[in-house]
């Protein structure tokens, strides 16, 4: 009986794929985009949904191998807290979202524009 709970799980979480506004947009403002703008040390910004989509696929690859965001942190980021590493929920998030973009059938639910200047 908890085995299949255990396996039903993953498949809940993706019946409805991660909204890019709604669930990927508050992760990467807050959590990459103090260094990925320009004049910072992140080598490419990461302001706006056509950022974000067209580095999907690396930006779920390094969320999940926790490479980014860097920690501990850099020297000059001593703001840094706890707070800001992901958690596990985060990564799927970010995972999902980058897998449900290239889906053609749903990559239209997925992806709704917003800067990150509306949001920080
Ligand atoms: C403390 C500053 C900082 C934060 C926060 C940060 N990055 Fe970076 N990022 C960098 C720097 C500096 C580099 C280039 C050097 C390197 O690759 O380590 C980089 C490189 C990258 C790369 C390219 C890696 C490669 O192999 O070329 C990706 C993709 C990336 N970051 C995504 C993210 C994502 C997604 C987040 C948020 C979850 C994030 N970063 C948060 C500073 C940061």
């Amino acid at each position: 009986m908890k085995i299949a709970v255990v396996l039903a799980l993953p498949l809940m979480a993706y019946a409805a794929p991660p909204d890019f506004a709604h669930d990927v947009a508050p992760i990467v403002y807050k959590y990459c985009a103090p260094c990925h703008r320009p004049g910072e040390s992140g080598p490419f910004s990461l302001l706006s949904y056509a950022d974000v989509k067209q580095r999907a696929r690396m930006i779920a690859e390094v969320t999940a191998s926790r490479y980014m965001p860097p920690w501990p942190p850099e020297a000059g980021y001593g703001e840094f807290s706890d707070d800001l590493r992901l958690s596990d929920a985060q990564i799927r998030t970010i995972a999902g979202w980058a897998a449900a973009i290239r889906s053609p059938k749903i990559s239209q639910a997925s992806g709704a524009p917003v800067k990150a200047t509306e949001m920080l």
